[in-house]
């Protein structure tokens, strides 16, 4: 059905990994909490308990300065490593430690290869990616070459080789690598995914994810470096790197933050798998309208190449729909849409938290969405059971509305435990491969084009995607200590929401 073929590689390796499986002989135990052969599949997998989980910190700008700082609030997690570009963004950060009583960590490395260094050193456990995206699949592959759990911020890689080769370096390595996506965290995400797994919305039929977020201001702003070289980088009006990005390309380069939630719904990679999409840009007009009024010595020459919106319609393996918007230029309110829709009802929640749903067939509730005081009600009887342990805790710590926190508490939780990640490497590979996906069938004049299947067919059988709630007693004191930080408000404010 598809023009453009993109999975062959799965069975390759699929046949690859068979190999090495049936002539297994060597098994790395070493960190591993269940001995496996090099190759095997990666759900599920887990770690020895950490006592501590020591984190790296790579690429403290905006975004790595709040995770820096959250990270040094989850209780048994220690950030012992930063890298940057930029000798003075550590320093930043080591004097924010310094003040707060925070442990100095034991290695900084300024520079651009700098996160090798810090990779190989056996003061780290897990490398926490917060780099610009042409960055994080080269930072996650030498971290898992180097033993370390690889976590990365979103997108998780760019390409679906890069795709490919964090699938196959996380099972030959045996190493969890695991896409930060927050918004899989997020309250109302995390009460839709309670209410899906209980059956309130029936059999999920249709699901709708965005990314639209007025990001002019930002993107032409002062704190982005260039990848272009400019050399007035830096100063107002200049492109960043996204720009930089956005000037050579079509598609969706931020697909993960509305997919996600919806492919949990759905339980992509976990008994349904993307199938095929198709893709299309308008044209662009408002980065160009935008530069052209607010700034003087803007550049003429400059062209973004990305269209304002981006549209996009994926097909599941088992018939779902799902609409993929990307906006990241227009002057409109923020929405991430994350809306599910089933046989017996649905919600969304976006401009804010609405719900429609049947209690017996053909009642006739779905009509319309419940009133202020029913939805108020819904969100008491649904709110995801982690929410009620740790969520007055997280929203104090801020980011996002505590959902940072939460995610940051919850993957540290299942390292101190022993447990798999919520999250892994095919999750990340599915969610990101949208990236050239979306291009590929844009430039093609938005023809289908083919979802690689990462896992290789796995998900047939593997078990449904669940977040299971923590128990405080099994973190070390501090978990209602919390302190915020003015930086994560600072930031929440300059970015809107994400
Ligand atoms: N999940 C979210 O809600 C969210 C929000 C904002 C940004 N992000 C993601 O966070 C990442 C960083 O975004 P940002 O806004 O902080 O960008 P930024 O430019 O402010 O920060 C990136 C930092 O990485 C450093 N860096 C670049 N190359 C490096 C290298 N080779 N080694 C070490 N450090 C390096 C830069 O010097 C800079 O300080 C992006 O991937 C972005 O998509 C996620």
């Amino acid at each position: 059905m598809s023009e453009i073929d993109v999975g062959r590689r799965g069975f390759i390796q699929s046949a690859a990994w068979m190999g090495v499986a049936l002539m297994a002989g060597e098994c790395l135990g070493g960190r591993l909490k269940v001995a496996a052969p090099s190759g095997a599949p990666m759900q599920g997998c887990a770690l020895k308990p950490m006592k501590k989980v020591r984190v790296a910190c790579i690429g403290v700008g905006s975004r790595g300065t709040s995770a820096l700082r959250r990270l040094s609030q989850v209780p048994g997690t220690v950030v012992t490593a930063v890298a940057d570009l930029f000798q003075d963004r550590i320093d930043k950060e080591l004097a924010w430690l310094k003040k707060n009583g925070k442990p100095a960590p034991v290695l900084t490395v300024a520079g651009p290869e700098g996160y090798k260094r810090i990779c190989e050193s056996d003061a780290v456990d897990v490398v926490y990616n917060v780099t610009p995206w042409h960055m994080h699949a080269p930072i996650a592959l030498y971290a898992m070459e180097h033993g370390k759990v690889a976590l990365n911020e979103v997108p998780g890689a760019l390409t679906i080789d890069e795709c490919w080769q964090l699938v196959e370096t996380s099972e030959r390595t045996r190493m969890p690598c695991m896409m930060l996506e927050n918004c899989c965290y997020g309250e109302e995400e995390m009460l839709m995914l309670n209410m899906v797994k209980q059956g309130v919305f029936g059999d999920i039929v249709h699901g709708e994810a965005g990314y639209i977020h007025d990001q002019r201001a930002l993107q032409y702003g002062s704190r982005y470096h260039s990848l272009a070289g400019d050399p007035d980088a830096g100063k107002a009006g200049r492109p960043g790197w996204a720009l930089d990005f956005y000037s050579k390309h079509s598609g969706n380069w931020y697909p993960t933050h509305g997919l996600g939630p919806v492919a949990t719904y759905m339980d992509i990679n976990r008994g349904d798998n993307f199938d095929f999409l198709v893709s299309l840009d308008s044209k662009q007009a408002n980065y160009h309208h935008y530069g052209r009024e607010m700034y003087a010595d803007w550049r003429k020459d400059f062209k973004v190449r990305m269209g304002d919106m981006n549209l996009s319609l994926i097909k599941t393996k088992l018939g779902r729909s799902i609409l993929l918007e990307h906006d990241v230029s227009s002057p409109r309110p923020y929405s991430r849409l994350n809306l599910i829709s089933g046989t017996k009802g649905m919600a969304m929640s976006y401009p804010e938290l609405k719900v429609a749903f049947e209690e017996k067939t053909g009642d006739g509730k779905a009509h319309a969405y419940r009133d202020a005081e029913a939805t108020e009600a819904i969100r008491r009887k649904y709110r995801h059971p982690f929410w009620q342990v740790a969520g007055e805790i997280a929203k104090k710590a801020g980011g996002h509305g505590g959902m940072d926190y939460i995610m940051d508490l919850r993957w540290s939780y299942c390292l101190q435990n022993g447990l798999p990640l919520d999250t892994d490497v095919y999750d990340l590979a599915a969610w990101s491969a949208m990236v050239e996906l979306t291009e590929r069938s844009v430039d093609s004049n938005s023809r289908p084009v083919d979802c690689p299947d990462f896992t290789r067919g796995a998900w047939r059988t593997a078990k449904g995607f669940t977040i299971d709630v923590i128990d405080p007693a099994k973190l070390p004191e501090g978990f209602q200590d919390i302190k915020r930080d003015k930086h994560v408000d600072e930031t929440a404010r300059q970015e809107g929401l994400i």
